[in-house]
């Protein structure tokens, strides 16, 4: 952190500050001391403006190599190398959707059921002629993230997210349509739901067995990942499953909690924030091509979200993999690490395109941002 010293001398204006009406000497040794120099905030620019029909968007330049930031980086680059040389094929997908729109049934079509309306003939033909009333909670969403970007998606709750967050992971169960299409590569989502294991969702409640440890949950999730054939210099499988494991672990900081019980309501067990954390390295062990996480953050402190969204971009790059996110307190430090943007409001979406245009964009239509905000707020 910069510290800047006051050049200039003390204002001469005695006016009333927050700290009191202050002169004389105690003015003057407040007016010396060191002020918090706040850095610059550069946004920085996305990777794919090719995918984007901004109007009027800047030019665009690659990004800076923020990944490097994260401490794990280089061994995820070492794993790439092995899979690699091991011959594993790259398993990379996108995911581009448009006319999306789902609806589900309105508050007002809910209707007292109890056992003797099944028999109430009338209420029966006259249900089956009304159409039912509907309300679309997303509408005409369209968005496309390539294989090595990362999307945000923002709203504040209701507006709709997870909603789009599940259509993106292909998990259309309990709404009452959904129109549009989403592609997953060149698959339709009839054919992608073949590749289930592909399309990983971190949904925000996490659901574990409870009883079991922090490690040995950990064991099993990438006990079910093992390759067929295993790179060259690991030698067993007990091996591999024990890297992999670790280096999960520590890649989310709870290697210290891998004799705790996971617990939930019921069972004491590690802390809500660590719960998350293992939700989150329990998704990475899948190995999947697209991740969607739902508010992922909840519960962990500033520092871990952080670190949790370097850990996403450097897999992303790496590995090739296609992110998208919904998060409720994106900071800048996270905003920054996103490729695009997409805001929706009310199920509608508002803007849609690079993560740094987005704030021009809504200055353009009259909103303010006011200094020391945050652009995903
Ligand atoms: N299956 C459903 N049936 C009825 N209403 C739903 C259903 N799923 C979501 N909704 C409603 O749609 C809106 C958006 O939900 P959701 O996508 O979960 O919002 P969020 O942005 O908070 O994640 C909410 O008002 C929610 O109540
Ligand atoms: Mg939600």
């Amino acid at each position: 952190m910069e510290f800047h010293l006051h050049d200039e001398a003390p204002p001469a204006s005695t006016a009333p500050t927050e700290y009191g009406d202050q002169s004389g000497e105690e003015f003057e040794a407040y007016s010396e001391k060191p002020t918090l120099g706040v850095p610059d905030n550069n946004v920085r620019e996305a990777t794919s403006a090719e995918t984007l029909a901004v109007h009027g968007s800047p030019h665009i330049t690659p990004p800076p190599g923020r990944d490097a930031e994260w401490s794990m980086t280089d061994q995820v680059i070492r794993n790439k190398e092995r899979s690699e040389a091991a011959g594993y094929k790259k398993r990379e997908l996108g995911v581009t959707w448009q006319n999306l729109t789902v609806e589900v049934l309105a508050a007002e079509a809910a209707v007292k059921e109890n056992q003797f309306t099944q028999y109430n003939i009338i209420q029966l033909i006259q249900d089956w002629r009304r159409k039912p009333p509907l309300k679309a909670i997303l509408q005409d969403s369209h968005g496309c993230v390539k294989p090595g970007e990362m999307l945000l998606v923002l709203g504040r709750p209701g507006s709709g997210c997870t909603t789009l967050l599940k259509m993106l992971a292909n998990r259309r169960e309990g709404y009452h349509s959904v129109h549009g299409d989403v592609s997953f590569g060149n698959m339709n989502s009839e054919e992608a739901a073949h590749y289930r294991g592909q399309i990983v969702m971190n949904t925000e409640e996490e659901l574990f067995y409870p009883r079991l440890t922090v490690g040995q949950t950990m064991d099993f999730a990438t006990k079910l990942k093992v390759p067929a054939h295993l790179p060259a210099e690991t030698k067993s499988v007990h091996d591999y499953v024990a890297e992999t494991k670790q280096f999960l672990l520590e890649s989310m900081k709870i290697a210290h909690t891998a004799d705790t019980k996971v617990g939930n309501e019921f069972v004491r067990g590690v802390s809500g924030g660590e719960r998350k954390r293992v939700s989150i390295i329990e998704c990475m062990a899948t190995n999947g091509s697209i991740f969607t996480w739902d508010n992922s953050t909840r519960g962990l402190d500033a520092s871990t979200a952080l670190e949790w969204a370097k850990a996403l971009r450097a897999m992303t790059n790496v590995m090739g993999i296609t992110t998208i996110v919904t998060l409720y307190q994106a900071g800048n430090g996270i905003y920054n690490l996103f490729d695009k943007v997409l805001v929706l409001d009310e199920g509608k979406q508002i803007y849609y395109g690079p993560a740094a245009s987005a704030k021009p964009f809504m200055e353009d239509l009259g909103f303010v941002y006011s200094d020391g905000a945050n652009v995903g707020m």
